[in-house]
């Protein structure tokens, strides 16, 4: 009897203490996982711990002096579906600065989606180093990439996913309730230019307004980065240039990090920097001496 009561009280004991150690350790991760100099200061330390060891395959490449906010060395990606295995992308070598406008062309499966995916933590690469802000993604734990889709990265993709039963203000809103320190509903969709559409319900707005809507619950939680695959690919060029503005817009008075994926090379004026990839490799680069502003598009 004794021995039991002992048995059950040892148990409880090491339950407690591995409830304790494992809050712990989330806390240290959420304090971690923050944008900005925070985490910077808090992580680059620590690079390499967060991440599960590097594999064999990556562990050689060397990653630069980092400066920037991404870094990508020889990220390739194999798909394997069945028999199959399709190389998506073939060694890229990437870096994107703070606040630079990128635009990445290229023809259909040419891997740009999943160049995005990786880089917005939706996926992992198989092999090749990806460094944010010092911070290893190659590897990394669901929990952290959870963590930095969550905090640093906002998606807009090319259909709203909008839940049709709420307001602008409410699809917003579902986002900002579960951020740090978010903008409100109404901030954020006077940034898009929708402030006076904000009680609308998604039927009741143009495909490019609804678009205009997704991209401020993607920015609501000032992310550093925000992630556009074909944002305009459903709209018609009117509306598609109102959503460039939009983004635009979020970029030079934000500070954010924008890829923005294209078909359509008139986009690649309104960037900083052209990427071009072709079968998985970034073929060429090309720097705009200036931006064009997204209102003179034309296509
Ligand atoms: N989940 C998957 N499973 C297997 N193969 C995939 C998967 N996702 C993408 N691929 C393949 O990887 C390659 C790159 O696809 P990806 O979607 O990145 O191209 P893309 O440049 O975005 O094309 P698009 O312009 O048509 O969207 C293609 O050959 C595609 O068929
Ligand atoms: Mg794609």
């Amino acid at each position: 009897m004794r021995m039991t009561v002992c048995c059950l009280l040892g148990v409880e004991v090491l339950l407690k203490i591995v409830t304790r150690w494992k809050k712990a350790k989330y806390e240290t991760l959420t304090r971690l996982v923050s944008c900005g100099t925070q985490f910077r200061m808090a992580f680059l330390p620590r690079a390499g711990r967060l991440g599960q060891p590097m594999s064999a395959e990556s562990m050689p490449i060397p990653v630069a002096a980092f400066s920037g906010v991404f870094s990508a060395r020889g990220v390739r990606k194999v798909y394997h579906t069945g028999e199959v295995d399709v190389v998506a992308l073939h060694g890229v070598d990437l870096d994107l600065g703070a606040g630079e406008l990128v635009v990445l062309l290229g023809i259909s499966g040419s891997g740009k989606s999943t160049l995005l995916n990786i880089l917005g933590g939706l996926d992992l690469p198989t092999a090749g180093r990806l460094v944010y802000r010092g911070w290893p993604l190659d590897g990394a734990e669901e929990q952290t990439l959870t963590l930095f889709r969550r905090n640093c990265v906002g998606f807009v993709f090319q259909f709203y996913n909008l839940i049709p039963s709420l307001t602008a203000r409410e699809n917003v809103a579902l986002i900002t309730g579960i951020s740090r320190d978010p903008m409100s509903p109404e901030e954020a969709l006077e940034m898009v230019g929708l402030k006076a559409r904000m009680d609308h319900f998604p039927s009741q707005l143009s495909g490019g307004e609804q678009q205009r809507v997704a991209i401020a619950r993607a920015i609501a939680k000032r992310p550093e980065v925000l992630l556009c695959d074909e944002p305009t690919g459903a709209l018609d060029v009117t509306t598609g240039i109102q959503v460039l503005e939009a983004i635009e817009r979020i970029n030079r008075e934000l500070g954010t990090l924008t890829v923005v994926i294209t078909h359509n090379a008139v986009m690649a004026e309104m960037a900083d920097r052209v990427l071009y990839l072709s079968d998985g490799r970034i073929v060429r680069e090309r720097r705009n001496e200036t931006r064009r502003a997204a209102s003179s598009l034309e296509w």
